[in-house]
C-alpha cells in the first residue's frame, strides 16, 4: 500500500464527510432504532457510511471495507488492506447533543495498522496518525506520553460498569475509580481514544465494543507511545468484539496488573 497516497485521500474525505455532517444539522433527523432502544441510527450515519465506501471502491477497488451500518464488505479475515469505519461513533451524543461524536477510520494491512484518523467534526480537531510516525493533532505533532499513576489520573469510563452488568465484574471496578484522581465519560470511544493519545485523560476502560469504535483511535494511541489492549491484556481483535483498555506507559501495566487482572471478564 502507499501509505502516503492512501492517508491523504482518506484525509480529504473524512473533511468532506464532516462538512456534509455538519450542514446536516438544520435538517430534521430520522432516528431509527437497532438491536434496543437505545442503539440509535439515523439516515446521517448510514449515508457517511455510503459516502466512504463510494469513494473508497471508485479509488482503490482491491481495498475491503468493515463499517458499523453494514454496507461494506462480510469480512472473516484481515488479508490485504481493509478500511474499518464508524461513519459516526457516538450517535447518541449527535442525536441529542450535536456535539461530541466522530467518524473514526483504521486501515490495516494484513492485520497490521497503518493509518488511523478520528475526525471531531464540531471541535473541528483532526487526529491522525501513520504506523512509525507519531501522533498528530490538527497537524501538530502530539508530544509523547509521559509516564502516569493511579492517584494523578483520569479515568473514562461509562457509569455503566460500576453498576451490576452482564459484561465484567463491576466490584473490580470500583477499587480503580475510588483510587483514581477523576472519571469521565464523553460517550464516544473514538474521543475517549484520541483523549488518552493527548493527556486529556489518562486511562480508558470499555468492556464491549466493536472494532469500528477502536480501529482508528488504537493507532493513534499507540503512535503517542500508549496501549491498547483488552482488559485482559490481550491484543485487540479487529474482526469481533473485544474490551478496550487504553492508556500511556507505566500506568497501562499497574492499572492491568493491580486491577483488572484481579477481576472476572467475560
Ligand atoms: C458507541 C460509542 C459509545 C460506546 C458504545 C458504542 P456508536 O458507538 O462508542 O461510547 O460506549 O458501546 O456502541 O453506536 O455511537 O457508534
Ligand atoms: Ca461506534
Ligand atoms: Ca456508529
Amino acid at each position: 500500500m502507499d501509505t502516503e497516497h492512501v492517508f491523504e485521500q482518506a484525509k480529504k474525505w473524512i473533511l468532506e464527510a464532516g462538512d456534509r455532517i455538519r450542514s446536516s444539522f438544520d435538517k430534521t433527523l430520522n432516528v431509527h432504532t437497532k438491536s434496543d432502544p437505545n442503539d440509535l441510527v439515523t439516515d446521517i450515519d448510514r449515508d457517511t457510511e455510503k459516502f466512504f465506501i463510494e469513494k473508497i471502491r471508485g479509488t482503490f477497488p482491491e481495498h475491503r471495507i468493515l463499517g458499523e451500518e453494514g454496507f461494506g464488505d462480510t469480512l472473516s479475515d484481515l488479508e490485504g488492506v481493509v478500511w474499518i469505519i464508524d461513519p459516526i461513533d457516538g450517535t447518541m451524543n449527535f442525536i441529542h447533543q450535536q456535539r461530541n461524536f466522530a467518524i473514526s477510520i483504521g486501515i490495516y494491512e494484513n492485520g497490521k495498522g497503518k493509518i488511523g484518523l478520528v475526525y471531531d467534526i464540531v471541535h473541528k480537531e483532526l487526529y491522525h496518525a501513520k504506523e512509525g510516525s507519531g501522533a498528530f493533532l490538527n497537524g501538530r505533532e502530539l508530544p509523547k506520553l509521559e509516564r502516569a499513576n493511579v492517584k494523578e489520573s483520569i479515568v473514562a469510563m461509562n457509569a455503566t460498569w460500576v453498576m451490576e452488568n452482564k459484561m465484567v465484574d463491576h466490584n473490580m471496578l470500583i477499587p480503580l475509580i475510588r483510587e483514581a484522581r477523576g472519571t469521565r465519560s464523553y460517550g464516544s470511544a473514538a474521543i475517549e481514544l484520541v483523549y488518552v493519545a493527548t493527556g486529556r485523560v489518562n486511562a480508558y476502560i470499555s468492556p464491549r465494543l466493536a472494532p469500528w469504535d477502536y480501529a482508528g483511535g488504537a493507532i493513534i494511541v499507540e503512535e503517542a507511545g500508549g496501549s491498547v489492549t483488552s482488559l485482559n491484556g490481550d491484543k485487540l481483535d479487529m474482526l469481533n468484539k473485544s474490551s478496550v483498555f487504553a492508556a500511556g506507559p507505566g500506568l497501562h501495566g499497574e492499572i492491568l496488573e493491580q486491577y483488572l487482572k484481579a477481576g472476572k471478564i467475560e
